[in-house]
């Protein structure tokens, strides 16, 4: 069994990337910067942030931070017009959840999508429906990114996407059916009303848990050989848990991720990656 090693190869992603951004910001005279707006307490989204932050430090991105207690609708959608006109900003980062009473996607709606480096705007969402250049949501794509670097490449190989959410589950199955490097899959997309789970994941070759629930997939529901790449980050009694049950799971896939140091890290390093894209946009 192979342990497909997320930290280890965003690590590798983050050095390749200081190098290109040390030249960029020698040629251009400014680092790329990515505005983090985080509203509101909730703990998890402060360790992400943190942790996105260290990844631009790491990176050599200025890291602009906006960190507010609380807002009003207006006072967000203040601050998106601001960053938008910031010519120091290339990539704007909301953290989501918003607390409640917020419209998170009329503030999505609001960035600018050559700043869009979630990849969350209906613009950036068409452009990739349509195949076309655009930014890609980081998970999805640091998903793709480290089975790419482990030379796994499901291409006419039978995937299942498990979990339909916005932010992982359809624009996963998206990339992962359409034609390029590390895609040409057969996409299935299973979520709560699949008629029999058990059975779409024992045939695929790829399994992609992106549901929200602690140790969902179990080996019993792995076909010998299979790729389990675990998106889950579940906080349980236990500590930190993903989707899919590791320890029966391990007997039978050929590969699997790890959480923590899976997804994790590569969604992070898929950031950093968008926002030197956004900002070769701006100063080209
Ligand atoms: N919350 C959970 N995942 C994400 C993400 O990829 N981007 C943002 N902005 N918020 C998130």
């Amino acid at each position: 069994m192979i342990l497909l090693d997320g930290k280890e190869t965003a690590k590798q992603v983050r050095t390749e990337l200081r190098t290109e951004v040390d030249a960029l910001a020698g040629k251009y005279g400014r680092k790329p910067g990515l505005a983090v707006i985080l509203v509101g307490e909730d703990p998890a989204s402060q360790v992400y942030v943190r942790n996105k932050e260290r990844a631009c430090e790491d990176c050599g991105i200025e890291s602009i931070p906006h960190r507010l207690t609380s807002a009003s609708q207006m006072e967000l959608e203040g601050l998106i017009n601001e960053l938008n006109r910031d010519v120091r900003v290339d990539g704007i980062l909301m953290q989501l959840p918003l607390p409640e009473g917020l419209d998170s996607q009329k503030c999505l709606d609001l960035i600018d999508p050559d700043k869009d480096v979630d990849g969350f705007h209906p613009v950036n969402v068409g452009k990739m429906s349509l195949g076309l250049p655009g930014f890609r949501p980081c998970t999805p794509a640091g998903v793709i990114n480290l089975l790419k670097r482990y030379d796994l490449d499901p291409a006419c190989k039978k995937a299942v996407v498990i979990g339909r959410s916005n932010i992982v589950g359809k624009p996963l199955a998206m990339m992962l059916s359409q034609s390029g490097p590390c895609a040409n899959a057969t996409v299935t997309l299973c979520h709560s009303r699949t008629a029999d789970l058990a059975a779409e994941c024992r045939e695929a070759d790829f399994i992609f848990a992106a549901v929200g629930l602690p140790k969902f997939v179990t080996g019993d529901m792995v076909k010998e050989g299979a790729v389990v790449v675990d998106v889950g980050i579940n906080r349980t009694d236990e500590g930190l848990v993903g989707d899919v049950d590791f320890d029966s799971v391990k007997e039978k896939a050929a590969a699997v991720t790890p959480v923590p140091g899976g997804v994790g890290p590569m969604t992070i390093a898929q950031l950093m990656v968008n926002t030197v894209e956004a900002f070769k946009l701006h100063v080209g």
